[in-house]
């Protein structure tokens, strides 16, 4: 500890910045979906119980997908049916087709995303299916669940570049995004999977999807750091009028079908940045900051957060 606290950043607002930024924390999902070993269920719970203890109200806990292919979330009955759900406090959860369907139905969940592709190799790759099948298999998930009163969240990975295809164009990117929109989910999540998006490409995506119709107000960001851009492409998103910011508690993630794909953005980093430059995220940096470096512990090596590792060493 230095002359001051150099628990939370001096205040400095921004001009061009959001009053208030709501974080979808997905690292019980997108961070623990992607480590060797399967982590206990009741290591998880306690998880998002901390971190709804720390003041995140999006909890994304967990994936209704193929055990088989996700081994590392097949516990996801278990994990709903043990979870202590707090008032004000959403618990979305990942659900590819209508068997996934069927079982977050049973397990009482309100909120599910369904996650596209936008392109051909990842579609095959995590999905089993070719770009053009993935809609057939989302089509009657987003039908049904609407029917059910569930809100629908969509997914576009390989946004930026994809580790098989390169470069990928922002017009396609756009175009996957607003038929899934066009099913009928609310929010559509721009997934930079492998983390290679610099803040240029984010901009031209957005005005992409606005020749496609697609609002900023839908529109979600969801950085991996692989290259160290997330925050950059995080900010430029907030400067177009992106309020909703994917980060995973500790800077853990990755994908187990894209090699390349490394942590999301850390939450307290995010946090970080968004509390100096005065946007409200109620969220609690230390209980935070305390959760990830726990969780660090249980996972046996230090948290790639730069924020965790200097608050906690
Ligand atoms: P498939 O093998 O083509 O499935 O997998 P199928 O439809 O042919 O069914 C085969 C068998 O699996 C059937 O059983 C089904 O009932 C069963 P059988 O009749 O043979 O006994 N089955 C299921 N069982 C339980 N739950 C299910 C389910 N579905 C089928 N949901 C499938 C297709 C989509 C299921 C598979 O490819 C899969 O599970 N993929 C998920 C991969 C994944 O979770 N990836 C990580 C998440 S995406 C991500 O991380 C990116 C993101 O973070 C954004 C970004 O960073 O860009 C979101
Ligand atoms: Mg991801």
């Amino acid at each position: 500890m230095g002359a001051r606290d150099v628990g939370l950043p001096d205040r400095a607002p921004a001009e061009g910045l959001p009053d208030r930024v709501t974080i979808w924390e997905v690292g019980a999902r997108d961070g623990l979906q992607n480590e060797q070993a399967v982590v206990p269920v009741e290591v998880k719970l306690e998880f998002l119980d901390r971190l709804a203890d720390a003041g995140l109200d999006t909890l994304e806990a967990t994936s209704f997908v193929h055990p088989g292919w996700v081994p590392q979330l097949a516990d996801a009955e278990e994990l709903l049916a043990g979870l202590r759900r707090r008032d004000g406090v959403r618990y979305p959860v990942l659900v590819p087709n209508e068997r996934g369907l069927d079982r977050a139905l049973a397990a009482g969940v309100e909120h599910i995303a369904v996650f596209g592709s936008a392109t051909e190799a990842f579609a095959r790759r995590n999905l089993n299916r070719s770009l053009d099948e993935q809609y057939a298999m989302f089509e009657p998930v987003v039908t049904r669940a609407r029917a059910e009163g569930l809100d629908v969240r969509a997914y576009v990975s390989m946004c930026f570049g994809d580790p098989w295809e390169g470069p990928v164009p922002a017009a396609r990117v756009a175009a996957v995004g607003a038929r899934l929109l066009d099913m009928g989910c609310s929010q559509l999540s721009l997934g930079d999977t492998i983390g290679v998006a610099t803040p240029g490409q984010v901009e031209a995506l957005v005005r992409e999807l606005a020749v496609e119709g697609v609002e900023q107000s839908v529109l979600a960001v969801h950085f991996h750091d692989t290259y160290g851009q997330a925050l950059a492409n995080t900010l430029a998103a907030l400067r177009l009028g992106i309020t909703t910011v994917d980060a995973s508690a500790g800077g853990l993630g990755g994908c187990p079908y894209a090699e390349s794909a490394t942590g999301n953005l850390a939450t307290e980093d995010l946090v970080w940045m968004l509390e100096g430059m005065g946007v409200e995220t109620g969220v609690d940096l230390d209980k935070l900051a305390d959760t990830s470096a726990w969780l660090a512990g249980r996972l046996g090596r230090p948290s790639p957060s730069r924020v965790v590792r200097a608050l906690r060493g």
